[in-house]
């Protein structure tokens, strides 16, 4: 497996990117481990977890509430888990989020490490220490900064990943793309093909390009104080539609990205054929839905993204396919150029 590490003030974390999760057990102390995993994991792989208690959750957003955290903090408590322990996630986003965030809070703090088992989380979510769970309808307000020890991302899991996950981590793959890597798209335009049947080979390399991307951008700003922003390019528009439309979130990135785009191209940052590439890749993996925000409803959504202060966001513009600028704007501004944007009736 290839190895990456990312350096930040207080932790060192690996994330290995490769065939064979099963060696997991080998990088495990021989004792005080505990599983988080969901159903769906659970029940595909279950059978070939290391042999430690194992904690389940229902799959989905809806278990990422404190109510489980604390009910799963119990279950911790009764199987003897201790400030020497160590929680392993098996899973997706949610279930690597709930990872972090419990062993963040657990006996003040204790380690964790993952095993990632969904594209989304791959190529963004399991690496970068960040971690959170939602309060009724507000994604990740509460949540702190944890490097996990290891991260293992395996392309050979993503084979039994329902077809739209494996689409909406796609376009958390291209936004990394878009932000800082031109080789990475490029890569992704070409193998149209073999990224479509899931090939191991061609995703283990795109796995591994946009791991190192997050690793650079990570280690110069583990906070998101400045450079990190960026990580949020098609967040603003993609977030408000996540909200309006329930779309997962990787299609509501990509009409984002879209949009954002388009933003960029106003401003004379990209050329029209650069944003017609951009869209064109977004069109040919099937990942522009359409969209409606009604006009009185855009500014409201926008206000409620927590990346926002006062009337102000800080909204990732593209300056060219692989380089990313994050520019404060008002809620206005931003509400405005979707209103703007959306076809004549
Ligand atoms: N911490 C961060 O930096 C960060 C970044 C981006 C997203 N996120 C969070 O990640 C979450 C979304 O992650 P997600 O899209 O992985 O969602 P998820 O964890 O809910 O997984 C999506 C679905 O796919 C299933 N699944 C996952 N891997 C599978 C596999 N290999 N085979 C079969 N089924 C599998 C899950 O059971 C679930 O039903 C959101 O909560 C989001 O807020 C966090």
């Amino acid at each position: 497996m290839e190895k990456i590490v990312i350096k930040t003030s207080d932790s060192v974390s690996d994330i290995l990117v490769g065939e064979g999760w099963e060696m997991v057990h080998e990088l495990l102390p021989e004792s005080g481990v505990a599983i988080l995993t969901d159903e769906n994991i659970y029940r595909i792989y279950g059978d070939k977890f290391p042999g430690f208690p194992v904690f389940q959750v229902r799959p989905g957003e809806s278990s990422k509430k404190l109510r489980v955290v604390e009910s799963l903090a119990g279950e911790l408590l009764e199987a003897g888990i201790d400030r020497d322990g160590l929680i392993l996630g098996i899973g997706g986003g949610v279930v690597c989020d709930l990872a972090g965030f419990l062993a963040s809070i657990y006996m003040r703090g204790i380690r964790c490490a993952y095993v990632s088992a969904s594209l989304l989380s791959q190529v963004d979510a399991s690496t970068g220490g960040k971690n959170g769970v939602n309060l009724e309808g507000a994604k990740n307000v509460l949540g702190c900064f944890k490097q996990p020890e290891f991260v293992i991302c395996d392309p050979l899991m993503l084979e039994t990943l329902p077809e739209e996950e494996y689409y909406s981590g796609l376009a958390e793959l291209i936004k990394t793309a878009l932000i800082g890597d031109s080789k990475l798209f490029e890569f992704i335009e070409n193998n149209h093909a073999g990224i479509s049947r899931r090939d191991p080979g061609l995703l283990s390399m795109c796995i591994s390009m946009a791991v190192n991307f997050k690793a650079a951008v990570v280690t110069e700003d583990e906070k998101e104080t400045g450079l990190r922003r960026i990580l949020n390019f098609g967040h603003t528009y993609g977030h408000a539609m996540e909200m309006f439309k329930s779309y997962r979130h990787g299609y509501a990135v990509a009409a984002g990205m879209e949009l954002a785009s388009g933003f960029s191209l106003s401003r004379g940052m990209i050329t029209r054929e650069e944003h017609e590439r951009i869209t064109g890749l977004l069109k040919s993996y099937g990942l522009l839905l359409s969209h409606d925000i009604p006009d009185d409803q855009i500014t409201q959504l926008i206000m409620k993204d927590k990346k926002k202060s006062g009337n102000d966001i800080n909204f990732v513009f593209l300056n060219g396919i692989g380089k990313a600028v994050a520019e404060k704007i008002t809620v206005k501004e931003a509400a405005e150029f979707y209103i703007r944007s959306k076809p004549a009736k």
